[in-house]
This record gives structure tokens, C-alpha cells and sequence, in this order.
């Protein structure tokens, strides 16, 4: 399984979703891979020093003899690898928008990679461009964080209808693994609101587990540890567990 966290609105949990996944995923015996495509970097620095990342994901997308391999870090999780991004990712949109193969560089790259582990799980940056579409022609699924406020339904559309374009023709094969409800306050009524809207829009593609918000899992990157290990009896420990469940479940 390969699956992308994908969702062009920016701050709803994507990449504390795909941390906490693939370090539950790990946890769980399945040899992991979290692939970095996000120029901000913010997985790669939560399992490395970003001084000890000489090659990136940037190499791998633009030279055609970069491959996994030479990218590819352990992290502290024994099953848990890391792939690592670098700020210079932003220059790939541009480069690769010139290509001919533009939108399948990362598919190409990911074949060797695939072999080798159980799971792959794809943290994108908040934009629908080249970087994300390289992500979800690469997957076999995508995993779609909404955050849990007023606003949060705005622009799915255009995610949506980006999903059905890359499934009519480069990728027939990609399903949306569901919808995960992401920075949830169960005090607001509003909150209630929202997860009963996303519940009729999603219908039974909406994650049974829901994320709450909480102070342990801001806080775990900066501790530069998944939630298992900087807070194992937290909220956000259990919740990532369930939603982990969740996954192998569906996929
Ligand atoms: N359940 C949660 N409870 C509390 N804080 C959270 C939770 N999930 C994420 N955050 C915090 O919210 C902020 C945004 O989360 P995150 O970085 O995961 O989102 P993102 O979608 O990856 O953002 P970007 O679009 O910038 O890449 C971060 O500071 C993160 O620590
Ligand atoms: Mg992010």
C-alpha cells in the first residue's frame, strides 16, 4: 500500500497524520517508508537532523540515477524509514511542469522502494500542483485530513475533482482510502455541526476514529518523537492507534 495524505488546504493535519500513521504502522511490524514531499520538511525534521541530509527527494524526482536507496535514513523507530525533503523541493514544480514525464517521476522512482517495504505513506504540501499530483499517480490510495471547522469543506471540491482526473487516466487503480476529521474540539457545538456535514458528504468514507485536538500531539515534533513515544497514554496516541486499525482494515 502506498497512500498519500493529500488535502491543498493548509494547516488541517496532514502531516501530523502522516507521522503518526506511519509510526503506528511501524509500531505494528510493517516495514515503513514516510516519504517527504513537502518543501517545508516538517516529517523529515520531526526523525532527522536535517545536517545529516545530504540527498533528498529533491535528487530523487530530478536525477534520473537517484534512486530510494541513496535517500532513504533509519529513524529511531526500528521499522520506521525515512525519506527526507529539503526546502529546495519548491523548485521541482517548475522543473518538472517542462517534462514530458513531469507527473510520473515519483512512480517510476517508488517501483524500486515498493519491493522493499510493507507501507508507504506520502506527507504532500498544501498545493493541488506537481509535487501532490506526483504523489497520488504514484498510490495505490489517499487518505484526506479535514480539519474540523466551519470553513473546512471549502476547496474539496477542487481536491475531489483532481482525485477523478488522475483516476480517469494515469492512475486508474487510486481509491480514496476515507476522510479523517482532524482538530476536533469536542466541547463546540459547532465541531458536532461540521462532523455531521462531513459525515453526509463522505458518507461511509469518513474514518469512524476522529482526531481531537490536543497539546501532546503539537507538541510531539518538536520533541522531534511520534506521539507513541512522547506521549503513549495520550488521546492522540490512542486515536492515531485506532486510525492505523482503521486503515489496515480498508486497505
Ligand atoms: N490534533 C491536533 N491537536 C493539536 N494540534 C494539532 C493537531 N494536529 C495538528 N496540530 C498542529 O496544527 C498545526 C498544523 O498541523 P500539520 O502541520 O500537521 O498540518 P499540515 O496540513 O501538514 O500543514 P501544511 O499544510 O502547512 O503542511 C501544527 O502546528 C500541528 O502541530
Ligand atoms: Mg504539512
Amino acid at each position: 500500500m502506498i497512500i498519500t495524505i493529500a488535502n491543498q488546504k493548509g494547516g488541517v493535519g496532514k502531516t501530523t497524520t502522516a507521522i503518526n500513521l506511519a509510526a503506528a504502522l511501524a509500531q505494528k511490524g510493517l516495514s515503513t517508508l514516510l516519504v517527504d514531499l513537502d518543501p517545508q520538511a516538517n516529517s523529515t525534521i520531526t526523525f532527522v537532523d536535517r545536517r545529516e541530509v545530504e540527498k533528498s527527494m529533491f535528487d530523487v524526482l530530478s536525477e534520473p540515477t537517484v534512486g530510494f536507496s541513496q535517500v532513504v535514513k533509519p529513524t529511531s523507530l526500528p521499522k520506521l524509514f525515512i525519506a527526507p525533503a529539503r526546502i529546495s523541493l519548491a523548485k521541482i514544480e517548475s522543473k518538472l511542469a517542462g517534462e514530458f514525464d513531469g507527473h510520473f517521476r515519483l512512480k517510476d522512482k517508488i517501483a524500486g522502494a515498493r519491493k522493499r517495504f510493507d507501507a508507504i505513506v506520502i506527507d504532500t504540501p498544501p498545493t493541488l500542483g506537481m509535487i501532490t499530483v506526483n504523489a497520488m499517480v504514484a498510490s495505490s490510495h489517499i487518505l484526506i485530513p479535514i480539519q474540523s471547522s466551519f470553513f473546512s469543506l471549502e476547496g474539496t471540491d477542487d481536491l475531489l475533482e483532481t482525485i477523478e482526473r488522475i483516476k480517469a487516466r494515469p492512475n486508474p487503480s487510486l481509491r480514496v482510502l476515507g476522510v479523517l476529521i482532524t482538530l476536533h474540539d469536542k466541547r463546540t457545538v459547532i465541531a458536532k455541526d461540521v462532523q455531521d456535514q462531513i459525515g453526509r458528504v463522505f458518507g461511509d468514507k469518513l474514518f469512524k476514529t476522529v482526531i481531537t485536538k490536543s497539546v501532546r500531539l503539537e507538541e510531539s515534533p518538536a520533541h522531534r518523537e511520534s506521539i507513541f513515544t512522547f506521549a503513549p497514554r495520550s488521546s492522540g496516541a490512542l486515536e492515531y492507534y485506532s486510525l492505523s486499525e482503521e486503515v489496515l482494515a480498508r486497505v
